[in-house]
């Protein structure tokens, strides 16, 4: 990322309109408050493509180590190595897509130092990230075993930085060749006859910086060389069938859209020998760089700033989104929102490298907003990766050796899985106004779907500290007779959930009553409810 202009990002996005207002009397505000949406079920749009939910781990202080890997001889049951209560609570959201090893380690990543016997696995220093051993026990073929028992696809980031294009192509073939090659051979000889299937092929990461400061002119060429030459054997991902292996271009991590333009250009002039089919943006809630705000016990003001800070990422991708336009008005190129989370102050006492945090209510919040913004660009974002999936800055789980945490964000990917692969059916509604001191935002936020039976989803939002909010919803035509879902709140917006004390941010259910084609149902001040109508 691109630290220091993500605050002129976040100031430089206008709100939208929003019309509620506060009263001081007690009856008219609950008048005020009352928030009505519209569901417009004649004008369904974009699938909400389940890879939108997507996680990333890389190689980073816990992120592997301790958190997915803890070797087969630990007392912390595992499979294989791979910590089972982990891969449990990964498989109920549904984890649909890790991406791997980085982030900006995969730069610095030589996969032959992570293949083959324990014995002989090569180990290096992490030199992104705080210095520490990296021993190579994780490697490919455990990452493959890793997703293989999550569910989950595989998003691989070849390292373009410091690695070759030879390098790359090796690395692929290893994983996807036929056993009668060398490359197949050698995987099938470490114990992995079968070919193993790459959705996404990131083409380098962040390569304006830490993936080697290049000028995106640069990075152009050097994109084309590895979307040309990186093949894909697995016999159902070859070039042109309905599995392909789908790449991913670098593209920008601030409010400077050059790489995309670069990107783009290039890709209209491509021809029959290379292609892509995304590109990356990056896009951290920071509050600043180097990041001060901290991860628990903050105020109802850092709360505030960081909230409205997220709200840029709709401007973010509109801006990327038009300059992709002008080259691929059909959207063959998709946008990979691959980085993405509240980015805080590392908790005292950890290495400053390993980018420790706790989750709060505030960071289940600020994933609802995202997920909300991500639905609603159906139709452009097709994948995003949450930065990052285990005990790096937001994460789903956080573990400490034996013991396991679910965050707050967990529990929002959790409510959310009904909106994987759903289609996206737009809402209006006026979202009224939060305001803290000089700070002012839309207090609701709405997104619905339909899922593959036909059933609507509701997703609600109530970034207001104080307020509940009392939302109807205009279900005439819809068969709804009923509504029930789950609601995350809590006493505080810096409420988290620790390991004395798990389930202080836990999801409850939630009911709402329909009576004259009208939902009714109250949303508790800072809150996030997902809804299924029911028939
Ligand atoms: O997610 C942490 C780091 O943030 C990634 O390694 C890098 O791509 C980004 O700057």
């Amino acid at each position: 990322m691109r630290f220091a202009t993500l605050a002129l990002l976040a100031t430089a996005i206008s709100l939208p309109a929003f019309t509620a207002t506060t009263t001081p009397a007690a009856a008219q505000a609950r008048a005020s408050d009352a928030v009505e949406v519209r569901i417009d079920a004649t004008k369904p749009g974009a699938t909400i493509s389940r890879d939108i939910f997507g996680q990333f781990a890389e190689h980073l202080g816990t992120g592997i180590y301790g958190g997915v890997w803890v070797g087969k001889d630990s007392k912390i049951p595992n499979v294989r190595g791979i910590r089972t209560d982990v891969v449990n609570a990964l498989r109920a959201i549904r984890a649909p897509l890790v991406r791997w090893p980085g982030g900006c380690f995969a730069d610095e990543y030589h996969w032959r130092d992570g293949v083959g016997p324990a014995k002989n696995r090569r180990s290096s220093i992490n030199s992104n990230w705080g210095g520490s051993v990296e021993t190579s026990a994780f490697g490919t073929d455990e990452f493959m075993d890793f997703v293989g028992q999550v569910g989950a696809e595989v998003y691989l980031n070849v390292n373009v930085g410091s690695g070759t294009v030879k390098e790359a192509a090796d690395w692929v073939a290893y994983m996807t060749a036929d056993p009668t090659t060398s490359a197949g051979k050698e995987r099938a000889d470490n114990g992995h006859r079968e070919p193993y299937k790459i959705k996404y092929l990131g083409l380098g990461n962040e390569s304006w910086s830490c993936g080697g400061a290049m000028r995106p002119e640069f990075y152009a060429d050097q994109m084309k060389l590895y979307a040309r030459f990186v093949r894909n054997y697995h016999p159902e991902q070859g070039e042109g069938k309905p599995d392909a292996m789908l790449r991913v271009a670098v593209g920008p991590g601030d409010d400077n859209t050059a790489y995309t333009d670069e990107v783009m250009k290039t890709w209209k002039q491509h021809d029959w020998a290379w292609s892509i089919e995304s590109l990356s943006l990056h896009r951290y809630t920071t509050g600043g760089w180097p990041p001060s705000y901290p991860s628990d016990a903050f105020d109802e003001g850092a709360y505030a700033r960081l909230v409205k800070e997220t709200l840029g990422m709709d401007g973010f991708i509109k801006a990327n989104a038009a300059v992709m336009d002008k080259y691929d008005p059909e959207k063959k190129v998709s946008l990979a929102v691959d980085e993405w989370g509240v980015w805080l102050k590392p908790l005292p006492g950890t290495n400053p490298g390993f980018l420790q945090q706790q989750n709060s209510l505030r960071d289940a919040i600020i994933a609802a907003l995202n997920i909300n913004i991500f639905a609603r660009h159906a139709d452009r974002v097709k994948l995003t990766n949450i930065a990052q999936m285990i005990n790096v800055l937001q994460a789903m789980i956080l573990t400490d050796e034996e013991k396991m945490v679910l965050t707050p964000t967990y529990h929002v990917f959790k409510m959310y899985v009904p909106f994987q692969d759903a289609t996206f059916i737009p809402v209006s509604f006026q979202a009224g106004t939060f305001q803290h001191g000089d700070i002012t935002m839309p207090r609701i936020d709405a997104v619905a779907a339909k899922d593959k039976q036909g059933k609507y989803w509701l997703a609600l939002t109530n970034v207001d500290t104080q307020r509940a909010a009392p939302v109807t919803v205009n279900v005439a035509g819809l068969n709804v007779r009923s509504a029930r879902g789950e609601v995350l709140t809590a006493p505080k917006v810096d409420s988290i959930n620790s390991f004395a004390a798990p389930n202080t941010v836990s999801p409850k259910p939630i009911t709402g009553s329909v009576r004259g084609g009208k939902l009714t149902i109250d949303m508790p001040a800072k809150s996030v409810a997902v809804i299924a109508l029911e028939p």
